[in-house]
């Protein structure tokens, strides 16, 4: 068996009716954070754990995300003939970052049929998930959110998926897991639960967008029936594969923001923006003021 984690999947055909109208011609993978799109912090994510393959499903107006992984002659040239070295070099790396596979989702059926739909391309291989609206930002000298997981299923072969403690108030945005210890910071999975009431939920580990799995996953989501908002939920595959072959999940070091809600967009634009060079300090002065205005 290969245990190496080459493949990821992002999942990019949802509907974003969390941010209408913005959404309505604009995949919301495409929103700003700064000054580059969500969808590339997440392929940088994938390229910084030496992930090579990227498959995107994409749905309806998604084509703005594989126009821009791909040469964009007029930008190219204008930087050139204004010397911009620098802003070229920059551009031409996104597109050399990883292979983008784009494949379509021809119907929003939920995220555990958007997953299904790459496994002509996943095949037998292992492979990892992110979410295209889950931004999760790792410092310098740590190791981001998936290579932490795809270190962990080489160790142990068995499909490895991040989590993370909210308030019990929250439970109800989240696929749930119902887990036990097996070491520091690490749970074995029985069960998932999509998104239960805060009285029903087993734990307050949820999770949080980020996963590496065995192509068995795949095969239960094909037989998946729809679920939960008559959707193909991917909390239902993964409750399959705990049971036949095991699942573990774990914390990761990242900071995550949720980029698809607008309050967790407008975080990260803010605390992204704080740690850039050129913005770093301006914005400080200006949420200062802010602060003394309010
Ligand atoms: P979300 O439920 O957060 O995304 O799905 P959404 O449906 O686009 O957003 P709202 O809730 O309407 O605002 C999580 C991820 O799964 C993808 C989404 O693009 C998002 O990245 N997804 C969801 C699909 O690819 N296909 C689907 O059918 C559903």
């Amino acid at each position: 068996m290969n245990n190496k984690v080459k493949k990821a999947v992002i999942p990019a055909a949802g509907l974003g009716t969390r941010f209408l109208p913005a959404t309505k011609t604009i995949p919301k993978e495409m929103l700003p954070i700064v000054d580059k799109p969500s969808i590339l912090y997440i392929v940088e994510e994938c390229a910084r754990a030496g992930i090579e393959d990227v498959i995107l499903v994409a749905g309806r107006n998604k084509t703005a995300i594989e126009d821009f992984f791909d040469t964009s002659h007029e930008v190219e040239s204008v930087l050139e003939a204004q010397g911009k070295i620098d802003l070229l070099e920059h551009i031409c790396s996104i597109k050399n970052l990883v292979n983008i596979i784009s494949i379509r989702q021809k119907f929003a059926h939920g995220l555990g049929h958007a997953i299904a739909t790459a496994a002509p391309i996943t095949g037998s291989e292992p492979f990892a998930v992110l979410l295209g609206d889950e931004i999760m930002i790792s410092k310098d000298n740590q190791p981001s959110a998936i290579e932490e997981l795809c270190r962990a299923f080489e160790d142990t072969h068995i499909s490895t998926v991040a989590t993370m403690e909210v308030p019990k108030e929250d439970v109800s945005k989240y696929g749930v897991i119902d887990c036990e210890s097996i070491g520091v910071n690490k749970w074995s999975i029985k069960n998932v639960v999509e998104k239960p009431s805060p009285e029903s939920a087993p734990s307050q580990f949820v999770l949080p967008g980020r996963y590496v799995f065995t192509a068995s996953i795949m095969q239960e989501l094909k037989t998946t029936r729809p679920g939960k908002n008559g959707e193909v939920q991917l909390t239902d595959g993964m409750t399959a594969v705990a049971k036949k072959e095991g699942l573990h999940a774990m914390t990761v070091q990242a900071t995550r923001y949720d980029a698809g809600d607008k309050l967790g967009f407008l975080q990260a634009n803010i605390e992204l923006a704080l740690k850039h060079p050129e913005l770093k300090q301006p914005l400080t002065g200006y949420l200062k003021k802010l602060c003394e205005t309010f």
